[in-house]
């Protein structure tokens, strides 16, 4: 166990308690945990398996929610001071009022939440109301652009705002996707800092690594790399460390896109966005196929 301070806050991705227990006994602390459907979904599929029972019934819509909220209980227990975020389940079709009203049930499952909307029109209506009344965290961020209107959207928010960029998947399509979190602050520091760079979906200790060195306020790691890291005495960049990846296409700094205008003006359309609210709204239904 270590008592170690970094430069980000340290929060797990995952859907199972027990992982979280584990990674905070490694590490000594925790500052926090994401969640998603995907990861939940994987949680109780896992365990449907585990019973091998054919006559089992399907769970229910109802059912697959209350274990959400079961496990994010859980995670509560284990990190009682850390945010937790819980997610709204949302496809292309789904309105910000929908999304808005899924969120207010949300609220009271445990004290420390940040409540996850997608980083759409229609989510971006819908957390343009919530960061009023409660902690908000936009997912499924790819772009520059994207994130500027996060900025409009939150602006003179009640509550902490967390923005969470996916560098993994930009970079599944070769493109330099810790670029986006450097864009990102590098855009934000004209800002008044109410918006926190949660750096998300890390596959490997280089994202990690230069997570810390880009001082991303939060870093989100699953338990997988988690171990790694672990297996390693849990080190930091040193001042050498270098983010070297030829092999990915820059994402350049976008001059031209200003903080400012309203959240409507920035073009929030991207590929990784649409495909990626699919797939959780997918993955969470696959539980009552
Ligand atoms: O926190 C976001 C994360 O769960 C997504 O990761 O690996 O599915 O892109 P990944």
């Amino acid at each position: 166990m270590l008592d170690k301070h970094f430069s980000s806050k340290i929060f797990i991705d995952g859907g199972v308690p027990e992982e979280t227990a584990q990674a905070k006994r490694l590490l000594g602390f925790l500052d926090g945990q994401t969640t998603n459907p995907t990861l939940i979904a994987k949680n109780l599929l896992g365990k449907e398996q585990r019973t091998k029972n054919k006559e089992q019934k399907k769970i229910t819509q109802e059912d697959a929610l209350n274990e959400y909220k079961r496990i994010v209980q859980e995670m509560n227990k284990i990190i009682p001071e850390g945010s937790i975020s819980i997610q709204v389940f949302a496809n292309a079709d789904t309105k910000a009022q929908d999304m808005l009203s899924q969120g207010r049930l949300r609220y009271d499952w445990i004290p420390n939440h940040s409540i996850k909307f997608p980083c759409t029109t229609e989510g971006l209506k819908a957390v343009n109301v919530a960061c009023q009344e409660t902690p908000v965290n936009i997912t499924l961020v790819f772009s520059q652009s994207q994130a500027a209107a996060v900025y409009e959207a939150t602006k003179g928010a009640k509550y902490p705002v967390f923005i969470s960029p996916f560098v993994g998947r930009l970079d599944d399509l070769g493109q330099n996707g810790m670029q986006v979190v450097k864009n990102i602050k590098k855009m934000y520091e004209g800002g008044d800092g109410h918006v926190e760079v949660l750096t998300a979906s890390i596959r490997n200790l280089d994202h990690l690594m230069y997570a810390l060195q880009l001082k991303s306020d939060i870093v989100t790691v699953p338990f997988k790399v988690f171990n790694l890291w672990g297996e390693g005495g849990f080190p930091e960049p040193g001042a050498d460390y270098v983010y070297n990846k030829p092999e990915l296409t820059e994402i350049p700094y976008r001059e031209d896109i200003l903080l400012g205008s309203a959240f409507t003006d920035y073009d929030l359309s991207h590929e990784l966005t649409a495909k990626g609210i699919q797939t959780f709204w997918d993955d969470w239904n696959k539980l009552f196929s």
